[in-house]
């Protein structure tokens, strides 16, 4: 797999350790980042994991950075691309043509976008948690594979929750990219069964097997 990350990559942490064990079925091939300071990307040199970047002001416009990106991820052929802490939204060229996951600080679909936390907090809610699912065009809007809910706790601030949130969230990141990668998958619809075989499809042509 290719990990993305923009900031201090613990998710992508937890994947480099469970890849150690010849068991986990996985590899990393590369990460890369769309930011070149991004704190994870040091810990993915010392792990001996290469790392690219593809920053974003360098292309003209969203378009010419997502298919740069495309090409990049590319170059390393991998089954799955790990979006970890990724905070841009990859377009068509990337989404169109590799098979992609991302982890998304709440129960989706409450709290879309880059501040998830945060919202979940003002709105009020009691349980918050983590979703991870299948990158589609949208914005955190893809066929969901695993949800954990996590407690809202009095007095917490965002950053108290935030780092309850992913504590669950490396766990449940590391469970899933490894069933992923043993078993396979079928998507149906906004439906994801793990395994390659399963009950049919009511529509087979809204079916993808991967990889
Ligand atoms: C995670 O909570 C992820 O869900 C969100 O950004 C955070 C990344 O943390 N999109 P890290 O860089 O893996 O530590």
């Amino acid at each position: 797999m290719v990990v993305l990350i923009s900031g201090t990559g613990s998710n992508m942490a937890a994947l480099l350790d469970a890849c150690r064990s010849p068991e986990y079925g996985a590899q990393v091939v590369a990460v890369g980042s769309d930011r070149p300071g991004a704190g994870g990307l040091e810990k993915a040199e010392e792990a001996g994991v290469p790392a690219f970047v593809v920053p974003f002001r360098d292309y003209a416009d969203r378009s010419e950075w997502d298919t740069a990106m495309s090409e990049r991820i590319a170059d390393f052929e991998p089954d799955l691309v790990v979006s970890a802490g990724f905070m841009r939204i990859l377009g068509p060229a990337v989404v169109g043509r590799h098979a992609a996951v991302n982890i998304h600080p709440a129960l989706l679909p409450s709290f879309p976008g880059a501040h998830a936390v945060r919202d979940a907090l003002a709105h009020g809610v009691r349980f918050t948690g983590t979703t991870i699912h299948f990158l589609d065009e949208g914005v955190d809007s893809g066929p969901i594979i695993d949800q954990v809910p996590v407690p809202v706790e009095d007095g917490d601030d965002e950053a108290a929750l935030h780092e309850r949130i992913k504590t669950v969230e490396r766990r449940m990141l590391v469970d899933t990219v490894g069933e992923l990668a043993r078993r396979g998958w079928t998507v149906d619809g906004r439906h994801v069964r793990l395994g390659r075989t399963g009950p049919s499809p009511t529509d087979a042509s809204e079916t993808k097997e991967t990889p």
